[in-house]
């Protein structure tokens, strides 16, 4: 067996801004994860990955990034990162930045070179194109994943620029070479420094169709996506990086994707095609996404989840590897999204983790989610930042829609669900900030918090280090085979885990109701031991139960 040390990583997010914030400006800093290592260290996972730290205007939240070589002032100095990068890996942790590259913000130095004049040498650098048929008309109909066109009229130079975020993200131009260049050299004075790979935001946006033809998918939330979402050359692009950069170093990398089916995922992680270690894969995020998409929610089923999850576990099976998640900062909770957050929080967020930890795949754990946080609900669109929200909510009113309703998908969708601040303790501000936060903090930090999690020993914290523990303890869980059961059972998750003779049973019941377990008659077995539950179990028998609401349980079968 080839052992590889991502496979059996567990990795943790970090959302720098909220997060931990040691000076009171009310917005975390890299002093604040510092302080917080010994804390990451003792939930046991290997990895950090730091959402974005570089200097950024912050209309995405450093997704934006005006400086690559430079650390967001209000997140503090390179001598703050050299420090942090020195105590991760004191620790025995590894550092994983967020390489943000499909855009730059519209006040990076190459940009604001670009839109001065036509000619400029910058001006290659992006996408800027004519109107159409006069200045008046956008170059063509695609749409920006934030709302609205992907093109921004410059009034200086009469052209547009285009943003598949928001206007303040023009696209870089991948087939620039000088433009991959500038990245290349970028990725290596970060790895020069030591850090351990790259979360890849957005990569299956870099390459766009030549001549950016008009769509005729007028209606879809994204027209325009069939020309750029996984365009055929970003294969010889991210082969290029992987050439001239990433082979260099013993780093990880892991892309994200908002666009691309298990069998293309293949191309960009199989080994043989050198190109990236695994990708972090939207598909089962889609599972509540309505016919309108984003903002039109529909009740997910887990018949369709097992679907999705099954599928990427067979096809990357045997040459490529997956990741797992249900969280991170785009996303809602995920105990309010997928479990019950009130009266089965507990049991719910344990049954979640468990289903991350057990399934094939390297675990992203989002802060905030080892304690069980959730959602946070307010009728009051001023205490939102997420940009994608905030827009959409505008732009909406404008066309006259119903407020009511607005808010209602807001407080299920929004990205600051899952950005609100940390909560570490229950003294004000749940122990994030000594000044005011830059995001509300959840009003129920007051019992949801860090420190009664870890005094607590059936918290959900305390689960999480078991769960890890467990993953350590037998590579059954990170190699072993999955094999689905009761596929269409419409409240139970039941799979295997195998190798060789040893087996692991793995039993979910994602409902509030009680469910009856019945294990097919063609798992044979003699024994059965059982390795983690999230309630106390007083009977053995395995081959017909009562799960309990959100019921786990892992067994070996022996
Ligand atoms: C990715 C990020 C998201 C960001 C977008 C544009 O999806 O995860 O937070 O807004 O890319 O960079
Ligand atoms: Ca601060």
């Amino acid at each position: 067996m080839n052992k590889i040390w991502w496979k059996e990583a567990v990795i943790y997010q970090i959302y720098p801004r909220s997060f931990m914030d040691s000076n009171g400006d009310g917005i975390g800093d890299l002093v604040g994860i510092i302080e917080k290592l010994d804390y990451i260290k003792y939930l046991g996972v290997d990895a950090i990955w730091l959402s974005p730290i570089n200097r950024s205007p912050n209309y995405d939240n450093g997704y934006d990034i005006s400086d690559y070589r430079g650390i967001m002032h209000a997140f503090g100095t390179m001598g703050d990162f050299d420090r942090l990068l020195k105590e991760i890996h004191k620790r025995g942790l590894k550092i994983l930045i967020d390489l943000v590259v499909n855009h730059t913000s519209d006040e990076h130095r190459w940009f604001r070179e670009a839109r001065k004049t036509r000619d400029n040498p910058y001006r290659d650098y992006y996408y800027f194109r004519k109107g159409k048929g006069g200045s008046n008309k956008t170059p063509n109909n695609w749409k920006s994943w934030f709302g609205g066109s992907a093109w921004e009229y410059d009034s200086l130079t009469e052209e547009y620029y285009l943003h598949l975020f928001s206007k303040n993200q023009p696209d870089l131009n991948w087939d620039n070479k000088k433009v991959r260049n500038e990245i290349y050299d970028i990725m290596k004075f970060w790895l020069n420094k030591g850090i351990d790979g790259f979360r890849m935001d957005a990569i299956d946006f870099i390459s766009k169709v030549k001549g950016l033809p008009e769509s005729k998918n007028v209606n879809d939330e994204h027209t325009g996506k069939e020309f750029y979402l996984n365009e055929t050359k970003i294969h010889k692009y991210l082969n290029e990086m992987n050439r001239e950069v990433l082979s260099r170093y013993n780093i990880m990398t892991a892309g994200e994707v908002l666009g691309v089916d298990p069998e293309e995922a293949r191309k960009y992680i199989e080994s043989d095609r050198e190109e990236l270690n695994m990708l972090l894969t939207w598909e089962h995020m889609y599972v509540d996404y309505g016919k309108k998409g984003t903002w039109d929610i529909k009740n997910w089923s887990l018949v369709d989840l097992k679907k999705i999850l099954t599928k990427w576990q067979g096809t990357l099976d045997k040459k490529g590897w997956n990741s797992q998640y249900l969280s991170n900062h785009d996303q809602p909770r995920q105990v309010s999204r997928f479990g019950n957050d009130k009266k089965y929080r507990i049991e719910s967020a344990k049954m979640l983790a468990t289903m991350i930890h057990t399934l094939k795949g390297t675990p992203f754990i989002y802060q905030g989610e080892e304690i069980g946080m959730t959602n946070y609900v307010s009728n009051d669109i001023n205490e939102y930042d997420d940009i994608f929200a905030v827009s959409m909510y505008k732009e909406s009113i404008r066309r006259g829609e119903d407020k009511e309703r607005l808010m209602k998908v807001i407080n299920y969708r929004s990205r600051d669900n899952a950005r609100t601040p940390m909560q570490w303790n229950s003294s004000s501000n749940a122990g994030f900030s000594r000044g005011t936060p830059w995001l509300k903090v959840n009003p129920n930090y007051g019992s949801i918090n860090v420190e009664e999690s870890i005094k607590d020993k059936n918290s959900i914290f305390n689960y999480y280090r078991k769960l890890i523990e467990l993953r350590k303890k037998n590579n059954i869980l990170i190699y072993g085979k999955y094999e689905i059961i009761l596929e269409n059972n419409e409240n139970i998750y039941a799979y295997l885990r195998s190798s060789g003779n040893e087996k692991l049973l793995i039993i979910l019941n994602f409902s509030e109701d009680s469910h009856l377990f019945e294990l097919p008659g063609n798992i044979r077995f003699a024994h059965n031991e059982l390795l983690i539950s999230n309630y106390d179990i007083d009977c053995d028998k395995i081959n017909e139960l009562f799960l309990k609401p959100y019921e786990a349980r892992v067994y070996r079968l022996s």
